[in-house]
Parts: C-alpha cells; structure tokens; sequence
C-alpha cells in the first residue's frame, strides 16, 4: 500500500511539475476534487478523445455523434430516477463534524434500495472518525450527489436545474431526433462526449473520483430478441480497445460483473471493465444491457412517443439499449499507471540516476518530437529550427528545445513521454543527418530529413 501510495503521489507531482494536471484554483489553495488540465493534459486527453472517436464512430457507419447541453429539463432526472435514487450513504463525526461514506469506512456493510434510493445497514462497522478520531454518528442519512443551479430570474423550486450527473441522458431524449433527421435503422447508436458533474464526497484519489469529469458514451438502440448477442459484441469491442487502441496490458484489465444486489432493478446485465490500480481492481467503462427502462421512462414523463417502428417486420418496439460508459479523465489516470515507469541507468560520465519515462504508444504521447541543436551556436540553432519547421509542417505536435545539457533535455521529454528526439550537430552541418534516439531503447541512429519525413 506505501508502495501505491507512492506510486499515485509520483504521478500527481509529475502531471503539476510537466503541465498536465494542476488542481483547480491552485493559487487559492486549490479546490477539492476538481482539477484544470494544462497544455501537456490537453494534448493527452484530445488524443483519448479522438482514437475514441475513430474507433466507435468514424470506423463504423452505425453510429452518430451529438454534443448534448449540460442543462436538461428537470423532469428528466425524475425520469430517470436521479432524483431519488442517486444517493450515497453519510455518516457525521461528532468531534470535528467531517462527513464520510458509511459504505466506505472499515467494516460497514450496507445496502441500496434502487427504487428509492434508500441505505439498510447490512453490519455497523468501526464508529471512530479516521480524520480526528472522534465518535462517529450511528446514523445514516441520504445524500443526493446531483449539483443544484437555478436558472432563470427567481432563486426558487421553480427554477431549480442540475448539471448533468451523467453525461448520456441527453442521447435518450432526442433518439427520436436524430433517428429521424438521419433516418437510422435499428441496430445504430449515439455517442457523446459530455461533462458530468457529481457532488462526491470521497477525495484524495487525485482524478480518480472528479466532481467534474468528461464521459465517453455510445447508446446502441436495438431489437429486444438482439440485446444479448449484440451486448456480447460491444463486450469485447471496448475491452479490445482498451488493450489494442491504448496498449494496457490485459493482465491490468478485467471484467467485473455487477451482482444480484448491486445490479440496478431494471437492468438485464452489467459488467464493468475494470483497471489494476495501485489502490486495487476499480471501474474504468460500464458496459449494460439497460433494457427499455430509459425510453420507457422519458416516454410516460414527455408525454411523446419514444419508439422504433420495424417495416421489415412490421413491428413497432421500445428498443432495448446497450451502453458503453467511459470516464476521460479516469482513462488518462490509467494510462499514467500503465506507462510510467522509472529505471536506474548511466550517463555519459558512467554516473547512475533513475530515469523516469512515460512509455506512451506513439498515437498517445502529447509531444511526438522534440528537436535539439547540440550546442547553442548560431549555425546549429539556425538548423535545428530549420528542421523543426520542417517536421511541424506535418506532425504539429513538435517541440524545440536548447535548453541545458542534451542529457536533461532527453529526460524532460522522457519524463513527458515523447518517443523520438532528434539533435542536430556538426555533420548535420556537413551531410544534413542528424541522430535521432528512440525514447524506449536509448538506442540512437542518424538519419537525413528527407528519410523521416518519408516515415512521418
Ligand atoms: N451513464 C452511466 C454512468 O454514468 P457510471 O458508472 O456512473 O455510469 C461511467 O460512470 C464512467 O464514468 C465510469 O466508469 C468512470 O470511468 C467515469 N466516472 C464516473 N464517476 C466519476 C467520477 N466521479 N470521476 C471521474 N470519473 C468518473
């Protein structure tokens, strides 16, 4: 567990020391649970995004894109039960008036009615506050984790909204829509990427449990008597591009099914995808078989006709739907895990020092070249910034660097995880190669422009 521990307090420093994660209002004192993701993070999570989108949309002609607003009418979240049932379990410490997740602190046990969001404690664990040690409060009590905002002029009940707690419910609401305006036939799905926003009470997790975060979700409409087969495929498509697309070693992954209790009553079957943390097997997608539950559901609280008529066989359904939920930021977390690493080596003087290295897949890295001149000289630099403009004209994501020794300059962008460096020397000057050094082997080998333009 130390070990762990030390593992996520690396990573966290790195993301705030390299410009990928800070925490939010850093300058405050920052603000818990919420986190600003700067240049470096960006480039990492549009990386995510897009080789997410390549594969669930792009590669496919089933499937439709949307970008749903935050604010949705708030009868949707009685529909969809948020209002009652999306609740965890608090329990207050009487000393220093902390409050926990009962179903969190050392061995509770309790259960979840899914109908009305109510907690039964199954066993009464440890009543110590694990903050100040004080006396916790034998009773638990509901806590909506929907945030409230009120839009409009008045502050009232009436003008009560919330931020989406789950980013797909938009995709439920306008199935009809986008069915007809693209006239999609069953089986087709939608995708979104869309803010979440949760009022969690658990921290210190780093970005692992956000109260603002970024889902990825596909919503696949299908014919009932189909549910089970095509669940089964989207299955193992997700698991396959967590291990192929992303390159996670599939001893990290598994999947988790949900059981009796846990299982939401009107789902058919769950299974997470879940991710070997340091801190053990946790969620990274959910993959359900929801039914007809949500279509259903906004149907009788619209009022408006929520269903699919079949003319090939003359049938008219409530599609069943499969979902495939995916967290951004928690897949940015496990790819930190999968591909940090650090390794004792020797510099050029044979002095030894631990070199830390992102070993990101190409597709994934934020920086994919960092270009050198050896030395600060005049023609070198002019050369080196020769060449970059060159590669920059087709792989953007390029930096120049003439910074410090060339040994720190290979670490910066080990450290950040970019594959390939290129320094510009002397011979450059005389036969236009320069050396380029793999950043997984150390290995280098000198190469002319026109050769790497050719393998970009
Ligand atoms: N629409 C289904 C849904 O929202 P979920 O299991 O609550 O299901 C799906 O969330 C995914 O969103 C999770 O697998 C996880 O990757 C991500 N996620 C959920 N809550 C999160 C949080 N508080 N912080 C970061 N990511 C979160």
């Amino acid at each position: 567990m130390a070990e762990s521990i030390s593992t996520l307090d690396k990573i966290s420093s790195l993301c705030k020391r390299r410009g990928f994660v800070i925490q939010s209002s850093d300058i405050y004192g920052g603000f818990a649970n919420v986190y600003d993701f700067g240049p470096l993070g960006v480039a990492l999570k549009n990386n995510i995004k897009r080789l997410w989108i390549k594969s669930v949309i792009e590669q496919r002609k089933d499937m439709y894109q949307i970008d749903g607003a935050i604010f949705m009418h708030p009868r949707a979240w009685e529909a969809s039960g948020h209002t009652k049932v999306f609740t965890d379990p608090l329990i207050d410490c009487e000393k220093c008036k902390r409050r926990f997740r009962a179903d969190q602190l050392e061995g509770w046990r309790l259960k979840k009615d899914n109908k009305t969001g109510k907690w039964t404690v199954l066993k009464q664990g440890s009543l110590t506050c694990p903050v100040c040690g004080g006396s916790l409060i034998p009773k638990v009590r509901e806590f909506n984790l929907m945030m409230e905002s009120y839009v409009g002029a008045v502050k009232d009940e009436s003008t009560k909204a919330y931020l989406k707690p789950e980013s797909c419910q938009n995709i439920y609401l306008n199935f009809m829509w986008v069915k007809d305006s693209m006239r999609a036939k069953i089986p087709f799905g939608i995708a979104q990427i869309g803010k979440a926003f949760r009022n969690e009470l658990t921290s210190g997790q780093f970005i692992f449990r956000l109260r603002e975060f970024e889902q990825m979700d596909i919503e696949y409409f299908v014919h009932p008597k189909e549910a089970e087969r095509i669940y089964e495929e989207w299955k193992k498509e997700r698991f396959y591009w967590y291990e192929k697309k992303l390159g996670i070693k599939k001893e990290h992954l598994r999947f988790r099914q949900h059981e009796k209790e846990e299982l939401i009553f009107y789902a058919k079957d769950a299974w997470d995808i879940e991710y070997n943390f340091p801190f053990g097997w946790k969620e990274l997608e959910g993959v359900h078989n929801r039914g007809d539950y949500d279509l259903k559901q906004h149907s009788k609280f619209s009022g408006k006709k929520l269903t699919y008529f079949d003319s090939e066989r003359n049938e008219e359904y409530t599609p069943y739907i499969i979902e495939c939920s995916g967290g951004v930021e928690r897949t940015f977390l496990v790819l930190m895990f999968e591909f940090y690493s650090e390794e004792e080596v020797e510099d050029v003087n044979g002095k030894k020092y631990i070199r830390v290295v992102l070993r990101f897949p190409k597709e994934i890295a934020p920086v994919k070249y960092a270009v050198f001149p050896l030395l600060r000289s005049e023609r070198l630099v002019e050369e080196a910034k020769k060449i970059y403009e060159e590669i920059r004209k087709i792989e953007p994501a390029c930096v120049y660097d003439e910074v410090g020794s060339i040994g720190r300059r290979y670490r910066r962008q080990d450290e950040i995880g970019t594959p390939v460096c290129l320094t510009i020397d002397h011979q450059t000057l005389e036969d236009g190669t320069f050396t380029i050094r793999d950043r997984d082997t150390m290995k280098q080998e000198r190469i002319s422009l026109d050769s790497l333009l050719s393998r970009l």
